[in-house]
């Protein structure tokens, strides 16, 4: 009881902050999303994502040599796919030669202990911006999950030692472990997007890799049937306890800032590890007042990296991955 106890004593100076502060951030911390595109010499900036960039892969190769020497240890892959490579079932995504295999491969031969993870979904291949099969203006979840589970085992011939379902189909982690124990992939991981929740803050991610639902009559223009309602909580519960049963070795829940509640609601219920996805928009935003001179970039970057470590997140990833260790260093 005061003044027998005064909290102010353990903030008066920096040394006694540091030695007291409960949640600290280290590069093990973080999962690095990278963009990769086909071409040569390629490192171009996405226009709503400043600093942040898409590589064709000899430049991934010395990208993710620098990520080593900083620290970083696991990347996450997505890849931008040429339009005329698209088709509604995603066949290029099965593609043993195409952009995500050698991505792989890519990031295995520069850098062979870097853990891969690699994004499994359709949006990328699909003709129209969706994360499966659209057939009469619905998202057909089953032949989906088939072609996932299918993409999961080209990944894992690859190379990667993780795969990373961001589509939210129902039953998808069930088949992906069983079709990967079934060909011998055992140890190969499933770090499943459990909560993923339909979000506006994920628009720059799209213009990065131009994937997008398309307007055209009979295809949805949102992605609400299958991503998360942003009013619920409990769903997102029954969402992660579910994978968790279908055999997920790590959790997500996605966005982050806005869905630390969630965080920890899901933290306190699984015994596996649960990532965060700070998404582009969280990103983007930071980037942009920051450019105005109205916030200071590197004190809110830290603060909201702070806050989704401190909500229960094991694993972060994020775009700041690289700016974060660079200045904590
Ligand atoms: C798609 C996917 C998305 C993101 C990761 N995987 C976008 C979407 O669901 O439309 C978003 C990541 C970000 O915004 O940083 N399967």
């Amino acid at each position: 009881m005061f003044p027998l106890r005064r909290n102010r004593r353990l903030r008066t100076n920096e040394a006694i902050r540091s030695m007291v502060r409960e949640t600290i951030i280290t590069p093990n911390d973080f999962l690095v999303p990278l963009f990769v595109v086909e071409g040569k010499g390629v490192k171009e900036e996405i226009a709503s994502m400043p600093n942040y960039y898409r590589f064709s892969l000899d430049l991934l190769e010395k990208e993710v040599k620098d990520l080593w020497k900083l620290g970083l240890k696991s990347v996450l892959l997505f890849v931008k796919v040429p339009d005329n490579l698209k088709d509604n079932k995603g066949t290029e995504a099965l593609n043993p030669n195409g952009l995500m295999q050698r991505a792989i491969k890519t990031v295995k031969n520069a850098c062979p202990d870097m853990l891969v993870m690699t994004d499994v979904a359709l949006d990328p291949f699909s003709s129209y911006g969706h994360d499966g099969i659209v057939n009469n203006g619905m998202i057909i979840n089953d032949s989906t999950v088939e072609v996932l589970a299918k993409m999961s085992i080209s990944h894992a011939k690859a190379g990667a030692d993780f795969v990373a379902p961001s589509d939210m189909m129902d039953g998808r982690i069930l088949s992906i472990r069983e079709a990967l124990e079934k060909e011998g992939f055992t140890n190969t991981g499933i770090m499943s997007y459990s909560a993923k929740y339909a979000s506006a803050f994920y628009g720059p991610f799209r213009d990065a890799l131009d994937s997008a639902p398309v307007d055209l009559q009979n295809v949805p223009k949102d992605k609400k049937t299958y991503q998360m309602d942003f009013g619920n909580r409990l769903e997102a519960v029954r969402e992660t306890l579910m994978d968790v049963d279908e055999g997920a070795d790590i959790v997500m829940v996605k966005p982050g800032l806005c869905y630390l509640d969630i965080v920890r609601e899901i933290k306190n219920v699984v015994e596996v590890p649960v990532a965060v996805y700070q998404v582009s928009g969280e990103y983007s935003m930071i980037k942009a007042a920051s450019e105005k001179g109205w916030l200071d970039h590197d004190a809110v970057m830290i603060e909201q990296i702070t806050a989704i470590k401190r909500a229960g997140a094991d694993i972060i990833a994020s775009y700041f991955a690289k700016d974060v260790v660079k200045l904590i260093s």
